[in-house]
């Protein structure tokens, strides 16, 4: 899972024992980024190709973790022209899971978003993704809503959101037409 070398200027690859650095995303760090979903999320990781098309448009919100050269993880961020983000994607290779690097690039996204006078950031989550769910309910990303079929038949996904200016709007209008079923109301948590 070693990036090309084009990418990382300044990388210092005799230090692996280092703890991995967080920066900006270049566009060498797709397929390293591509493989990472695919261990981490198939069966519903985006293929390179999706990627490469999502970071002309979004990269530069993007966030990866540099382990001496090698990816270990990334926070992949997209915010719309309504000042609304989306986490469009977080993984952390397994051997680099459970020591905070998660919550660190997850971190870094919403310093992003702040600095960005992003109003809002989405997330949308597997509801048996426990782990990823526990890191967003910790960072204050609230359950708002809930549709069975996201990533197809039987597939359902939790929408969570957390307000980073004040915004006094609910974030979620049932009337949205990217809602098609499903519940919508948060369950009081
Ligand atoms: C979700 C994920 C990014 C978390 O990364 P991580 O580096 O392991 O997370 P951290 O070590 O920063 O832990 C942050 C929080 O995540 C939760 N968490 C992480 N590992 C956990 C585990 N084994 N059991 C329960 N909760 C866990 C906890 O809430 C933890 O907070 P705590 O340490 O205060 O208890 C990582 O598990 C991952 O890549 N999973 C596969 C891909 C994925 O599901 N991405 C999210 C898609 S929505």
């Amino acid at each position: 899972m070693r990036r090309g070398s084009g990418g990382g200027a300044g990388l210092d690859i005799s230090n692996k024992s280092a703890k991995p650095r967080l920066r900006s995303a270049v566009v060498d760090d797709l397929s390293a980024i591509a493989e990472l979903e695919a261990r981490e999320l198939a069966p519903l990781a985006y293929p390179y190709f999706v990627l490469r098309q999502l970071f002309d448009v979004h990269g530069s919100r993007w966030i990866v973790a540099d382990h001496g050269g090698v990816l270990c993880g990334y926070a992949l961020l997209a915010v719309g022209p309504d000042r609304k983000a989306w986490l469009i994607g977080m993984a952390v290779s397994t051997h680099h899971q459970g020591r905070g690097l998660g919550r660190s690039l997850l971190e870094r996204a919403l310093t992003e978003c702040r600095i960005g006078d992003v109003v809002s950031v989405s997330i949308t989550v597997h509801p048996s993704n426990t782990h990823a769910i526990s890191l967003y309910k910790e960072s204050g990303f609230t359950w708002v809503g809930y549709d069975p079929e996201y990533f197809g038949a039987g597939e359902p996904r939790q929408l969570r959101v957390k307000q980073i200016t004040a915004d006094t709007r609910w974030p979620v209008d049932p009337n949205d037409r990217r809602w098609s079923k499903g519940e919508h109301l948060p369950p009081g948590e």
